[in-house]
């Protein structure tokens, strides 16, 4: 009670008008003046707009209304089912109070932007409340989220609220899983499923209401969302839109959804105390994990949330705290770890939401999926390093990498909210936050647009310069996103799309993959390449790594399947099929130092892969001999990404001048030296590192794609004589992408 009379008294905006609160008086009497009051200054205004056009968000500086929940909570009996538990929860959360004006303006306004802080109850109660109020009837209700893992846990949440099985009513959809069904009425997926829900069903006409969530990720697949449903709109005045985000940019989304209304739905929130460090130490990890055990030892009970850049740091973390507390003795059982992150196997995801026992402490550790995606209850202590993957492209050189970048402040304060939902809360920043930017750059400004300019052509929107961006990018990258698409064959000389191209589309893939894919059909080893797509997509690493006395061991089992030494795709290859042949055995993956549920996942995506093969008729065929036949068909998707042999061990990309290194993951690594190697993707840690490699041959380069490569670029290596005989074979791709285009006009 004490922590909350130290929130602000005196005048404070609220949302819909300022609010007066008496020296002395709790949150509590406030909050019950201020309902009496609502009725007449909630939206009592004349004007509605002008009441919002005023509207600051100054959520962080004015204290927020604290409902206090003590009554609600007596009344919490244990014997109740979940179901009913879920039912009563749901009253407790902030926007219930504000159910029916929302749902009164939803009906009103085409479009409405609504604001409110994470954990206020934005992304499993909107969906229930349009269901009540009979959307559903209408057609289904799609919730987009930027990230996976939060499409599938709020969707098995909303499912549990309304006492359904997940994937009954209540469905989720995230590439390569499915979780519906023909009873399917609210679905959360990922906002790139959306996107290519579109390609199928242009007019969303299944749908009733599409809820853009998390719109302030600004996420690519998001922001193109924006374009698409924003013209859809006009097309469908009966689809309802709603565009909500945590607090931030508000007013931005409102303008460019032609002055929608905003719609603010106020939290609540306790004080945060904020500790920083002044001069930031160089191991955050470590300087991490003493300040967890710091909090432990030294602060009441209440749970820790920790924001790690990664599964990798995460898993790295979990390892050195249980170290840590087997060191302490007996305290350890007090503590309780809990990962999470996009790629942690759905069974343990559950696991996070669940309250600690009596008398421990839960420590979260989590990637920024816990900044806003995910709220989870009981967090007092969160320990924020200041740092986050971002992916970047560079459109002059067209290198890609997840890089460690310093969060912005917009983030920073969200980290830190995440400790006052429950109560007043603590956040110990392990930088100095004027060291960081205001916001984040938006994904359109810093991606690859490949993939989505490529969908955008699919969807018959051919002039991508003047697609209706919230924020555009680069003309640069729109340059370079269509000469890689020409060059993949995907786009035409006119850059139209391509029948290879409409071929490509169908795969829910990065273009370089699904060509890869596609190609494999040219040198008959599709089903080799689906196997080597699925194990590239799997999101996890395949060869599991032991603590370090044993990893010499798994290293052995791993050299097991580089009998060819061509590379990692090859081993890849051979492990899915050794796999199999042992009858996909789990026991087997343990011998051989492999992760099941890597393979398993891996054998799911492959099965996709396959229908969408036979879907664009093309006959899964087998080569398993000719091994040049499947390598040839990895360049035909990834020849952008081939590399030459220095003199001193480091390699070169053809036509760039970037120096590039062989991941010391890979099984090339330390091995005698291939001269040219294709790989799949680049990661910066130390160094611009090449994952997954496999050799090649440099003829093949301009053999398959001649309008990238021309015969300079790769002749130092080679000797004159085969030069001359690769210039005829390379004619037969160009009179390939000829006929599509023929087709096409
Ligand atoms: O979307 P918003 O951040 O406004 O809130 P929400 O995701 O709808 O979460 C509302 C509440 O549901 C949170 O306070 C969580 O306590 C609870 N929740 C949960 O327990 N498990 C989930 N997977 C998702 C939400
Ligand atoms: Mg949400």
């Amino acid at each position: 009670v004490d922590q909350r009379k130290r929130f602000g008294v005196g005048k404070e905006r609220y949302g819909d008008g300022e609010m007066t609160r008496e020296r002395g008086k709790t949150e509590r009497e406030a909050w019950e003046d201020h309902q009496a009051q609502k009725a007449t200054l909630r939206f009592g205004s004349k004007n509605k707009k002008g009441v919002y056009d005023g509207y600051e968000f100054v959520f962080d500086e004015v204290a927020r209304l604290v409902e206090t929940c003590d009554e609600v909570e007596a009344e919490k009996d244990e014997s109740r089912t979940v179901a009913e538990r879920g039912k009563e929860d749901r009253k407790m959360l902030p926007i219930y109070a504000y159910r029916d004006e929302l749902l009164k303006h939803i009906e009103e306004n085409q479009i409405l932007v609504i604001v409110g802080e994470t954990g206020s109850g934005k992304t499993t109660q909107i969906p229930q409340y349009l269901q009540e109020a009979g959307y559903t009837k209408r057609g289904k209700i799609g919730c987009t989220q930027p990230r996976r893992v939060a499409a599938m846990s709020v969707a098995s949440r909303v499912a549990q609220e309304l006492g359904v099985k997940l994937g009954h009513e209540v469905g989720y959809s995230i590439r390569f899983e499915d979780c519906t069904s023909e009873k399917t009425v609210i679905k959360y997926m990922t906002d790139g499923m959306l996107l290519r829900e579109l390609l199928i069903e242009p007019t969303l006409g299944s749908y009733s209401v599409i809820m853009v969530d998390e719109a302030h990720e600004r996420t690519l697949s998001t922001d193109i969302l924006f374009g698409l449903v924003k013209d859809l709109a006009k097309a469908r005045p009966d689809l309802r839109l709603i565009i909500s985000s945590a607090t931030l940019e508000a007013k931005k989304f409102s303008e460019y959804f032609d002055s929608a209304m905003i719609y603010p739905i106020p939290g609540r929130r306790y004080p945060v105390e904020k500790l920083f460090q002044k001069c930031p130490e160089p191991d955050r990890l470590e300087t991490a994990i003493r300040t967890v055990f710091q909090i432990h030892q030294t602060e009441p009970l209440g749970d820790v949330l920790v924001f790690l850049t990664g599964q990798e740091e995460i898993e790295t973390a979990e390892t050195k705290l249980k170290q840590r507390m087997k060191d302490l003795g007996s305290k350890s059982s007090e503590i309780i770890i809990c990962p999470i992150y996009s790629n942690l196997p759905t069974e343990l995801q559950a696991k996070v939401f669940e309250p600690a026992a009596k008398g421990t402490r839960k420590v979260v550790l989590a990637t920024n999926i816990a900044e806003t995606s995910l709220t989870i209850d009981g967090i007092r202590y969160v320990v924020d390093p200041g740092y986050c993957k971002i992916n970047s492209y560079d459109p002059k050189t067209g290198m890609e990498s997840l890089l460690e970048t310093p969060i912005s402040k917009a983030s920073a304060e969200q980290r830190a909210g995440r400790s006052g939902r429950t109560g007043p809360g603590k956040c110990f920043r392990l930088y100095n936050v004027k060291d960081l930017e205001a916001t984040t750059v938006p994904e359109v400004k810093r991606a690859n647009l490949a993939s989505v300019v490529l969908t955008l052509k699919s969807l018959g929107i051919n002039d991508v310069y003047h697609f209706d961006f919230m924020d555009p990018p680069s003309d640069n990258s729109l340059v370079k996103a269509l000469e890689l698409l020409y060059a993949l064959g995907a786009l035409d000389a006119k850059s139209e799309i391509t029948k290879l191209g409409e071929r490509m589309v169908e795969f829910p893939v990065d273009p370089m993959l699904s060509k890869m894919i596609v190609g494999s059909e040219k040198y008959k080893c599709s089903v080799e390449i689906i196997t080597i797509a699925a194990m590239l997509s799997t999101g996890s690493s395949i060869f599991y790594r032991p603590s370090k006395n044993q990893q010499y061991l798994a290293d052995n089992a791993r050299m097991n399947f580089y009998t060819e030494k061509a590379g990692d795709h090859i081993a890849l290859l051979r492990v899915y099929n050794t796999w199999k042949e042992m009858d996909y055995s789990s026991q087997w993956c343990y011998e051989n130092y492999i992760q099941s549920k890597s393979m398993r996942r891996a054998r799911d995506i492959r099965e996709q892969l396959a229908g969408l093969l036979k879907k664009i008729g093309v006959e899964l065929t087998s080569n398993p001999d000719d091994l040049d036949a499947v390598k040839k068909a990895i360049v035909a998707g990834f020849f952008p990404h081939s590399a030459k042999l220095q003199k001193d061990g480091s390699y070169k990309r053809v036509r760039e001048p970037q120096t590039v290194y062989v991941h010391p993951n890979s099984g090339l690594f330390g091995a005698p030296p291939k001269k040219w190697l294709v790989y799949h993707e680049l990661v910066l840690t130390t160094k611009e590192y090449m994952r997954h490699v496999t050799e090649m041959k440099p003829e093949w380069l301009v053999e398959i794609a001649p309008h990238y490569f021309k015969l300079k670029d790769i002749e130092e290596a080679q000797p004159k004589k085969t030069q001359s005989r690769r210039s005829k074979s390379t004619k037969s791709l160009v009179l390939k992408v000829d006929t599509n285009k023929k087709a096409k006009r």
